[in-house]
Parts: C-alpha cells; structure tokens; sequence
C-alpha cells in the first residue's frame, strides 16, 4: 500500500509526500518523532506535570518505549509519511478481526510538517488499511486537552462515543 500527495510547506514549493508502509529502518525516526510532538498531548506528560519524574523516567522515554512496543508487536499495521526520503509521520493501528474493529494507536506529525495534511494522508491510508483487512469499524481516543484531534478525528467521520478519566495518586 502507497499513497502519494503533495503538501505546500514553508515558503517552499510543493512537496512530494508519500504514504507508505513502516520499514524498520524507520523505527528511529519514529521514535524521534514521538519525543517532539507528544509534548502536551499524552497522559505520560500528564502525570510528570503532576507528580515529577516517575520511576526516574521522562515521560518522553516512556511514550518512545509505548510506540516501540506497538512497532514491534504491530508492525504490518504502521505507516509513515515520507517526504523527500525522510520520515515526516506515521501512524501505528491494531486490528481487532473478532470485533471487526481497526484501531489507531498512535500517530504523530514532525512538528516543523504540522498543519500541512500530512495527518489527514495519514489517517485516510489506516482507514483504507481497515477497508482492506475486511474492518467494518475504525476506533481512536484522544485526550480531552487535545484540541487538534477533536477536530481531525470528527472531520473523519469518528463520532464520539464517551469520555473516560484518568486517575492518579502517590502510594
Ligand atoms: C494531530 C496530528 C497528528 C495532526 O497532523 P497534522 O499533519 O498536523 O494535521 P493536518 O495538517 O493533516 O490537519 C488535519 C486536521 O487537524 C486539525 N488541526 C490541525 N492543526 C490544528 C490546529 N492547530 N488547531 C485545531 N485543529 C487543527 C484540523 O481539523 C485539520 O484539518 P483542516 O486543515 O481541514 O482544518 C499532529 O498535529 C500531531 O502530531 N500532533 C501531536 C501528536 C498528537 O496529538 N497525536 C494524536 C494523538 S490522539
């Protein structure tokens, strides 16, 4: 599976972006990615605003190993965005074939490359990914504080089902 678009970004013409599945050759520009763009938007930092560094971790090393992790156990079902031969995106996704369910775990933009449509390209290649595992549902949560995503995930035809809240406490 490839998809291919373009996107304008900073003064510059138009660039070639092209969706395609993730190699493991990827994994740390993944990973970099994940350290950049998460900040604020992952319980992970949430809970280190709250209560410091936990368990002598940052929240960016936690959130990394989470998304090696998915990489590793889900790795046919992850994609990126390359663009001019880097990695701009990905988005990892888990299928669920007892619940005919496609999930998206996780995905996450270059922080320079927001804003520019790489996340809708993204996120149109795991739905068509869904499609063409046989899905007849798409799943994703997003944390109330993540304005961008409820607005990108509604556009997607998500509709939002419940709210959940996460607790915290000292032992
Ligand atoms: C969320 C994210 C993946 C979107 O990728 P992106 O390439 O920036 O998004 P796009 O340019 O494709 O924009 C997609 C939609 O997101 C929403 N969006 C993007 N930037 C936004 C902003 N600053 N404010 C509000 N909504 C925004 C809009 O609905 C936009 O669609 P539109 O341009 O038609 O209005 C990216 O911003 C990111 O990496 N964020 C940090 C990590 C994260 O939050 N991941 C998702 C966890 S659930």
């Amino acid at each position: 599976m490839a998809a291919q678009g373009f996107v304008t970004g900073k003064g510059e013409a138009m660039s070639d972006v092209r969706i395609r599945k993730y190699r493991r050759g990827d994994r740390e520009a993944v990973l970099r990615i994940t350290q950049e763009s998460f900040d604020g938007f992952c319980i992970d930092a949430n809970m280190e605003e709250h209560f410091g560094r936990i368990a002598n971790t940052t929240w960016q090393q936690r959130k990394r190993d989470g998304i090696d992790y998915d990489l590793r156990r889900n790795r046919d079902n992850a994609f990126v965005a390359e663009m001019n031969g880097q990695v701009v995106g990905y988005i990892c996704t888990r299928i669920y074939r007892d619940l005919a369910t496609g999930h998206v775990a996780n995905m996450a933009v270059a922080k320079d490359w927001q804003g520019h449509g790489i996340g809708k390209m993204l996120m149109r290649a795991a739905l068509d990914h869904f499609r063409d595992c046989g899905m007849r549902y798409a799943r994703i949560e997003t944390l109330e504080q993540n304005y961008k995503g409820q607005q990108l995930y509604p556009a997607f035809g998500f509709k939002e089902i419940g709210r959940q809240i996460f607790y915290l406490r000292e032992l």
